[in-house]
């Protein structure tokens, strides 16, 4: 009985003790924290480690979503869940058969971000982001680690399929709308990879060393954007150092300039792995390290031995609390596991149909007008590149080949063609020693044809269309070979365009590609070309649709096709030195990146930014500002008439020179941009901008601040960067201080900048 009584007791006093432990969502944050061990808190500012981890010291299951990139730490006595973190940026990466499911979770591959930009649709890529947040939600993460919003400061970076753009405006608009759409699932964004992460090469280690002006002008403004239009949970700083410091460990980046100088509240995760000094990743304010779980030792002793302040720590898992709080998880979402992957797939095709960029259409060859045979060259016909590779590759079920898409279409391709391809792909892909045979086609040379196949084929076609395809991924940069299309690629681009051109029948090259490759030595043979991007799922089915005619293009370039790669201002120091082993990356070109450098120096290119045809025509007029002289900011409007036959949308693009008394400026730069909806033959539609003092502004790095010159400011709007169609100016009677910052993040090695006076 006095036992009976003493285990009654001690149950109670133990559930008086439980009932008093601070409850995360209960009770105060601080509370909380305060309740915490010492090893608790230093548990939870890291992931569990990767996925292989064997022997987790919870207990608990390691793996919570199959396939995540990570997951945070669990404190169950304080009622504080784990999440999961999973990868994208183009849809949801997951294991789709896990061992033992009864199930499959099969994601949907969406276009890649480089493909989304040049839609130039900020709508669209937010509804594209809505259908991707909602499988993370209904597949049960609780964020994704997306989007990737680094520059595109050199064609050959690996990861450039990832990002958006070499402008920072359209990347920094492409990212916040990205985020937007995902969070509206409830769900979170990790917006990466913060910052000046352009090389793939020695990424882990490689010092980006860049002038105080390109960074807040080039490298942090797409992030500035992206942080204050978008509001993401979390942030992900980079691999690379920066001007000497690991960007996870610099207080400067992470705490002046994200929160301090932007406003960030949210959460700074490190990219996994990255770094190497946790304490002084946890001073900087990078909060969370993933995967995590080596650096608990160094943590612990650091507290111990007061190298680091426990406040510090208290700081930092006061944020992870707060994100953690904010989690489908922690509000006990009942996942379906089944989002609704139709309607998704219809999603990513009609983004598909807008993000391909007419390059070429030479006496209107498209769309395609009395066609019912096509003849199919190129292995990449008969498997679509859907996305790059490495953790931004998505799990999907079935990409449609551009074939595949040719025959929902109605269309007949040629079998002899098929069978010659299909053959080649199947002894690639037996003949390959890789274990992971997705890409092996892709990276495959070229099937050479003949050219007694191609004649034996004209006949029986009446159209011929080559695709070129291009994959490239984390962890490693392209060679300047691969920007290059080979001579077997080009003998069999001369070689269809002389058979089928000698028999009167046109020839249409499709790139099915991540990243930008040379245009200029073969252009003029085909008649037109589709820059199809790696559009998804459904690319197939998307350019069969633009080239029937049931969508018209209206995609536009967000980087510049330079006319051979030695054109690219960053060509000689890409990817650092020393060449062969890269320490570090001078950013030498400084702010003249993309067209900035091409139209501040006379460079002609092969395809300018902004540039993309359509299969109707658009007229600009009626220009007009809302004043002449500005005082805090001007509107601009105009009207956009479809002058053409076929309905289509336009991009409306607004470049300004501003005046260089002072310091020298990029000829023009992108200050804002705007997509017409679906506009009928005839039909007009008013598009207004609004110019404020920050948009006027360039950086000033010896008083750290942003200042719009006084003088005259020429507005500039057009349907390329160079294709200007009305313009007007305005003056700005004084120059304005318009935003003073912090003195920081200056190199620790002379840069060499390019400028215009050394031109
Ligand atoms: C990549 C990140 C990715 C992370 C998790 C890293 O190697 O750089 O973009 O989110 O892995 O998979």
């Amino acid at each position: 009985m006095k036992k009976i009584i003493l285990s009654a007791c001690t149950l109670m006093l133990g559930f008086a003790a439980f009932a008093q432990v601070p409850q995360l969502g209960k009770n105060k944050i601080s509370d909380v924290i305060a309740a915490m061990t010492l090893q608790e808190k230093v548990y939870l500012l890291m992931g569990l480690g990767d996925q292989n981890w064997t022997n987790p010291p919870s207990g608990e299951k390691t793996v919570i979503v199959a396939g995540e990139a990570g997951r945070t730490w669990d404190i169950r006595r304080l009622g504080i869940p784990p999440t999961a973190l999973t990868d994208g940026p183009a849809g949801l990466r997951i294991e789709a058969k896990p061992k033992d499911a009864k199930q499959t979770f099969y994601c949907t591959a969406f276009p890649t971000a480089t493909a989304l930009a040049s839609s130039w649709n900020t709508a669209l890529v937010e509804n594209v982001g809505k259908s991707m947040g909602n499988e993370v939600l209904e597949y049960g993460s609780d964020v994704l680690l997306s989007p990737a919003i680094n520059i595109h400061r050199n064609p050959l970076c690996g990861r450039n399929f990832e990002y958006y753009s070499e402008d920072p405006l359209v990347a920094g608009k492409m990212g916040a709308a990205m985020i937007r759409g995902l969070q509206s699932n409830g769900v979170g964004s990790s917006l990466k990879h913060f910052a000046a992460n352009n090389i793939e090469t020695n990424r882990t280690t490689i010092n980006a060393v860049i002038s105080q002006r390109a960074l807040r002008e080039i490298y942090l403004r797409a992030f500035e954007i992206a942080v204050k239009e978008g509001n993401p949970w979390t942030v992900m700083s980079s691999y690379n150092r920066l001007n000497g410091f690991y960007t996870s460990e610099n207080y400067d980046l992470i705490t002046t300039v994200l929160r301090n100088e932007w406003g960030f509240k949210g959460l700074v995760m490190s990219d996994w792995w990255g770094g190497a000094d946790a304490v002084a990743q946890m001073n900087a304010g990078n909060d969370l390290l993933m995967p995590g779980c080596n650096q608990r030792e160094e943590l612990l002793k650091a507290v111990k031995n007061k190298t680091i302040d426990e406040k510090v720590i208290d700081r930092n898992l006061e944020r992870i609390l707060t994100f953690i709080l904010k989690t489908p998880r922690f509000k006990g979402y009942n996942y379906s596991y089944h989002p609704d992957l139709v309607a998704h797939a219809a999603v990513s095709r009609s983004a598909a149909t807008e993000c391909m960029v007419l390059l070429k259409n030479e006496n209107n060859t498209l769309p395609f007008k009395g066609i019912k045979q096509v003849a199919l060259f190129g292995k990449t016909s008969y498997r679509f590149i859907a996305g790059g590779t490495g953790s931004g590759e998505v799990n999907y079920e079935k990409a449609i080949s551009i074939k595949d898409g040719f025959v929902n279409a109605g269309y007949k391709v040629l079998p002899q063609l098929e069978t010659i391809y299909t053959q080649f792909i199947d002894t690639v892909m037996t003949n390959s020693k890789e274990e992971n045979k997705k890409q092996v086609v892709d990276f495959h040379a070229e099937l050479p044809l003949e050219k007694a196949v191609i004649e034996a084929q004209v006949k029986h076609s009446d159209v011929a269309v080559i695709t070129i395809g291009r994959n490239a991924g984390e962890g490693w940069d392209r060679k300047a070979s691969d920007f290059s299309l080979s001579e077997t690629e080009k003998n069999l681009i001369k070689d269809v365009a002389e058979v089928y051109h000698a028999a009167g029948k046109k020839v249409v090259v499709v790139l099915n590609i991540g990243g930008v490759v040379a245009t200029a030595d073969w252009r003029d043979l085909p008649d037109a070309i589709l820059l199809a991007w790696q559009t998804g799922q459904e690319g197939g089915n998307a350019l069969a649709d633009i080239l029937k005619g049931n969508v018209n293009p209206s995609a536009k370039l967000p980087m510049s096709f330079p006319m051979k790669y030695e054109d690219v201002p960053s060509a000689k120091t890409f990817p650092g030195e020393p060449a062969d082993n890269p320490v570090n990356a001078p950013y030498e070109e400084g702010i003249y990146v993309g067209y900035r450098y091409y139209d501040s120096f006379s460079v002609p290119v092969a395809y300018e930014f902004g540039y993309g045809l359509s299969y109707t025509q658009f007229a600009y007029s009626d220009l007009k500002l809302s004043s002449s002289t500005f005082s805090d900011k001007i509107e601009v409007s105009l009207t956009v008439k479809n002058s053409g036959k076929t309905a289509g949308k336009e991009v409306v693009q607004l470049y300004l020179s501003a005046p260089q008394t002072e310091i020298e400026k990029p000829a023009q730069e992108l200050k804002a941009f705007a997509k017409t909806r679906l506009l009928k033959p005839g039909e007009s539609q008013q598009v207004s901008f609004t110019l404020d003092t920050r948009l006027l502004a360039s950086y000033w790095s010896g008083i750290s601040a942003w200042v719009a010159e006084k003088g005259t400011y020429e507005v500039k709007v057009g349907a390329s960067s160079r294709d200007i169609r009305q313009k007007a100016s305005f003056s700005l009677p004084q120059t304005l201080e318009v935003e003073k910052l912090h003195h920081v993040l200056y190199p620790n090695r002379v840069v060499k900048e390019l400028s215009i006076g050394s031109k």
